[in-house]
């Protein structure tokens, strides 16, 4: 039998292509011909452009065209609106450069098209735009309580569960022993992928066009593409073979891939559109405004009576992912009698928002799992005990059976690996030099989305298969699990596999979000592997030139590469060659089965523990440690499971100490628009991070037992430092990022 390769250290397929420069990201594709388009924007926030003179851009050096909402003049470029049904729901709600309205400043008002990009960008520098303006809302403060969630596709969002006899959760908080009542902010966050949005088109006439563009989903960005287009989505291909970061992103297209095709198709030339680095802070939806604010109640011992937490999310009005921080955290984490989430907008004229990495749970774990931190403090309780007495042995909202949980032995493997009994719990106990250390700990979840997928296994005359799933890998390391997963259903070498994603033509594979493309796409590889074989043995006993020509299907088996019956063996290799036959291959969709999902409450888990160290004199803070241990159910391949974990944490230390854009609330500027001024976390900011996961296969979810593990890393990570500075300093900080200015005293 072969050494299956799940669980091991396998190399990425694709990583010596990324590292030598040869993988073609969207913007390195290149055509004959090709013209440069640039985007320009809005410089106020609502209102309507009332004039707008282009003839300056028009006769500048290379220019070919230029496009804006002037449908008197036939400028526009005749975009349409999709069908809002999901997984559209979200998109921004008109279509860009039809009317003159201003929604947001950074929306797109004109495109420049030339012969370079220089010149496309210098004339786009040539446009003069007034506006007649209108108050925007800018402001959560001035514009709250704002409306309950009631957007389509999220059922309105209130929930409450009360223990028999208890009025309200004001009553269940009034009659608990302790109370901790915290309020958090959370400012705009971006997910400054490295590869900017950007796309390349070509059409065939007018009636089918090819899109080279980053995508998480080639399905999703086949669907929207062809409503902005009004194109049948049969005729919209993307291509997104490489996809340079998305964190969600990239879960839907922007505007770099919509003009670009509407300019090509207006110019009749191939057009390459990259957004300026600046462009992708506001055309790019971003993690809006949230404001939350958690109640605990719990009796002297830690014991919780009461866990209430409300958010109130940015909503713009162009529409965008809505954020709903409660949900799937606080909802989900701790066994308690009376329970009550709820989420409300608040609409503002903003960019539109979208999800990013762990878009609910990674700012809800911070609220929840702070409150607790003060809860422990409060009752004396230590951290991971205080966890340990409110342990959810069934999901909190209904009551249902977990599918698979060890998150109990996450606390205890983590602690011990940590060593978090070296820790204090009185603040400001621990003093090294300039420094105060302290160590803070919090809970990771994130919910299982397994998706339906498709996936095609074709097997070759040469002994190499190849395993093909519309999918997409950003980054995360999903082609090489199409290959792990394909040699592993087929039980021949990894590099016998030749994987593909990233294409609207592959079979239909799985988003590449909701951490949900690994554990989608593998039954469909297992069930597309069985399928091939049950072809190859039909072919084995029908092809008169076959060894086993007329012998019944059943008397064969197939095992590691060869088909064996009667006494001979011959790989699928050589069988093809044998009949004349180049491929055999087989296509399958794999769909939820809805009664195993309802029966069941799905989440992945884990436990981060830190050590922050914070300067007595200049507040700032380091995080120096760190270990975080998760249940993840299978691993498939070790090494990218590894990255994504650590990437994910690196995450949380941007979201905990670095990142915000704060919002000029006069002018509706975003106040940073590169890199240098949004701050991620660069490598001097990265301690060595030890992951761990508990090899336990999730036995209900089918498959390999995989459940997704790539937004788990960052959710809760916020709160682990926040924890840990608060147990170096004895200040807590209610605000991301906590930066060096509340920590000075
Ligand atoms: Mo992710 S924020 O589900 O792409």
């Amino acid at each position: 039998m072969a050494v299956s390769p799940v669980g091991r250290e396998i190399d990425r397929v694709d990583g010596r292509k990324k590292v030598t420069g040869q993988a073609t990201y969207a913007a390195d594709h290149k055509f004959e011909n090709l013209a440069y388009a640039y985007v320009v924007t809005s410089t106020v926030p609502r209102g309507r452009i009332k004039e707008m003179d282009i003839s300056a851009a028009l006769g500048a050096p290379g220019v070919l065209d230029v496009y804006n909402p002037d449908k008197a003049n036939n400028r526009n470029l005749g975009l349409t609106m999709p069908s809002m049904t999901p997984p559209l729901g979200h998109v921004e709600n008109y279509p860009p450069l039809e009317d003159w309205e201003i929604r947001y400043r950074g929306q797109a008002i004109a495109v420049v098209v030339a012969e370079t990009f220089e010149q496309a960008r210098d004339a786009a520098g040539l446009i003069t735009t007034t506006y007649e303006t209108t108050p925007a809302r800018l402001s959560m403060e001035d514009n709250s309580p704002g409306v309950p969630a009631s957007i389509p596709g999220f059922p309105p969002f209130s929930f409450t569960k009360l223990a028999p006899g208890v009025a309200s959760i004001d009553a269940a908080l009034a009659a608990s022993e302790v109370v901790i009542e915290s309020s958090f902010h959370q400012p705009v966050q971006h997910h400054v992928a490295m590869e900017p949005h950007a796309a390349v088109v070509t059409w065939e006439g007018k009636e089918r066009v090819t899109i080279y563009t980053g995508s998480q989903s080639p399905v999703a960005a086949q669907l929207l593409l062809a409503g902005r287009l009004g194109l049948p989505p049969a005729n919209t291909r993307i291509v997104c073979t490489y996809t340079g970061g998305g964190f969600g992103s990239r879960v839907m297209s922007w505007n770099d891939a919509i003009l670009a095709a509407g300019a090509a198709r207006k110019l009749g030339r191939p057009v390459k559109l990259v957004m300026a680095r600046e462009q992708v802070f506001t055309m790019v939806g971003h993690r809006g405004h949230v404001n939350q604010t958690v109640k605990l109640g719990a009796s002297r011992s830690g014991v919780l009576t009461v866990v209430s937490h409300d958010c109130d999310a940015e909503r713009p009005a162009v529409g965008g992912w809505p954020l709903l921080p409660a949900r799937e955290v606080s909802d989900s984490l701790y066994k308690t009698p009376n329970l009550h989430v709820a989420q409300r907008f608040v609409e503002l004229d903003m960019p539109p928002t979208w999800a990013m990495r762990g878009p609910n749970e990674a700012p809800g774990a911070f609220a929840i799992e702070t409150a607790m931190d003060e809860l422990a403090v409060a009752t004396g309780v230590d951290p991971v005990e205080l966890r340990l007495r409110n342990y959810a042995t069934v999901g909190p909202e209904d009551g249902r059976p977990w599918s698979s949980k060890h998150l109990d032995e996450c606390y205890r493997v983590g602690a011990r690996r940590f060593g978090w009994s070296a820790r204090r719990a009185k603040p400001r106990s621990r003093v090294e030099g300039e420094w105060l250390v302290g160590m803070g700990m919090a809970t990771a979840i994130y919910p299982v989305a397994r998706q339906a997928a498709s996936a095609r296994v074709e097997l070759l005359r040469d002994d190499t298969a190849a395993v093909a799933s519309g999918t997409s890998d950003m980054g995360t390391g999903s082609l090489t699990v199409l290959a792990i997963v394909g040699a592993d259903s087929l039980g021949i070498p990894v590099r016998k596999v030749t994987p593909s994603v990233g294409d609207s033509a592959l079979p239909p594979g799985a988003t590449a979000a909701a951490s949900g493309a690994t554990q989608s796409t593998v039954p469909a590889i297992q069930d597309a592997a069985a399928a091939v074989i049950e072809e190859l043995k039909k072919l084995a006993v029908s092809e008169s030139k076959s060894p086993w020509h007329g012998a019944d299907p059943k008397s064969l088996t197939y095992r590691d590469g060869k088909l064996s019956g009667g006494g001979r063996s011959m790989t699928f290799g050589r069988l093809l060659s044998t009949v004349g036959r180049s491929s055999v291959q087989a296509t399958v969709n794999v769909q939820h089965d809805p009664e195993i999902v309802g029966r069941y409450s799905w989440h992945s888990f884990g436990a981060h523990f830190c050590e922050v160290r914070v300067n007595r004199f200049t507040g700032e803070p380091r995080v120096a440690r760190w270990t975080t241990v998760v249940d993840v159910g299978r691993v498939v391949n070790a090494q990218t499971a590894r990255s994504q974990l650590i990437g994910g944490v690196i995450w949380g230390i941007g979201h905990g100490l670095l990142e915000e854009n704060r919002l000029e609330v006069a002018t509706g500027r975003l106040a940073a628009s590169n890199m240098a001024d949004y701050m991620v976390p660069v490598n001097a900011d990265i301690p060595e991070i030890d992951v761990h996961w508990l090899d336990r296969p999730d036995p209900q979810i089918g498959g390999l037992g995989a459940r997704g593990l790539g937004e788990l890393g960052t959710v809760g990570a916020a709160a682990a430092i926040g924890n840990a500075v608060f147990n170096a300093t004895g200040i807590r900080v209610h605000e991301t990022p906590i930066t060096l200015d509340k920590l000075l005293q």
